[in-house]
């Protein structure tokens, strides 16, 4: 990436953002590059957010020596409790605090899709503009759910220029095949070609669905005090895989029944 660009990193529902996302800190954390990761979620806004990373980043400043005879020193304080307690936290006072850091800082916001409330996308978009404008030391990573970039943040043309768009793909069968490959190879269990085309003609591309068919089906075999998972391991997984997925659709309808109110029709909508 270039200085003063900024990334989003999106795509379909569990092809692996947050996978790839969790690997970052391994590519760059280095004692003068920071990663700091956070999680959205649906209640947050721009204060809460930006609370939670600057908890994370921690700056020394001189302690002032309090009385005669007192020695002066280091303290070490974080970014957050520099914030004052007004409910709004704006875009400049992110810029002014962070421009106290001494090291260059990669800020990822996972799950960003989850953020409900518009103004919370504009702050972030005004946010990136001025940090490509302004400082080189600041990185966002935006990464979340979306078919195009604008759905996940927003239509913002002013910050296309300063961001690296990344789509995610679902993966490639040669992808899916790695993952059972290496899963079963931990298990010292093999897998028939003919399931192994199953697994991977089921998982469309979402890593997700591997996992989940090939426990099962390993689970099964195991059970079965087999090491090779056959044709019929994997059909008895199915049938578990979607017996489950019944038993949390009853769960959720229970759920909203329950916590509606008496007297709506929502039992019937449902
Ligand atoms: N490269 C990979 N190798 C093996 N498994 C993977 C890989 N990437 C993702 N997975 C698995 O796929 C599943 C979904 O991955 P992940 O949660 O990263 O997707 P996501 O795109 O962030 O999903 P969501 O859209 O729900 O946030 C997880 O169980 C994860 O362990
Ligand atoms: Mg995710």
């Amino acid at each position: 990436m270039q200085k003063g660009e900024h990334a989003v990193l999106y795509g379909e529902r569990g092809v692996g953002k947050t996978s790839l996302a969790n690997m970052i800190p391994f590519l760059f954390d280095t004692e003068d590059i920071r990663v700091v990761k956070i999680t959205c979620s649906k209640s947050d806004d721009f204060r809460s957010i930006w609370k939670r990373t600057l908890q994370n980043l921690k700056l020394q400043i001189n302690k002032p020596a309090m009385g005669f005879g007192a020695a002066s020193g280091k303290i070490e304080i974080t970014l957050n409790e520099l914030l004052n307690n007004d409910r709004k936290i704006i875009p400049g006072a992110i810029m002014t605090l962070s421009a106290l850091l001494d090291y260059k800082t990669v800020f990822i916001f996972d799950e960003y899709d989850r953020i409900v409330n518009q103004r919370v996308k504009h702050q972030f978009a005004d946010l990136i503009k001025d940090m490509s404008d302004n400082n080189d030391n600041l990185t966002l990573v935006i990464v979340g759910i979306g078919t195009n970039v604008n759905e996940l943040i927003g239509d913002h043309p002013s910050i296309e220029r300063c961001l690296k768009q990344v789509l995610m793909p679902k993966m490639s069968d040669e992808e899916i095949e790695d993952i059972i490959s290496k899963g079963l190879k931990k298990l010292n269990m093999i897998i028939t070609d003919n399931v192994k085309q199953l697994i991977k003609s089921y998982s469309t591309g979402f890593p997700h669905y591997t996992h989940l068919i090939t426990k099962y089906s390993a689970k099964t075999s195991l059970q079965n005090e087999n090491l090779t998972i056959s044709q019929n391991h994997f059909v008895h997984a199915m049938e578990e895989i979607l017996e489950n997925i019944n038993q949390s659709i009853k769960d959720a309808y229970h759920k909203a029944i329950v916590t509606s109110k008496k007297t709506s029709k929502f039992e019937n909508v449902v």
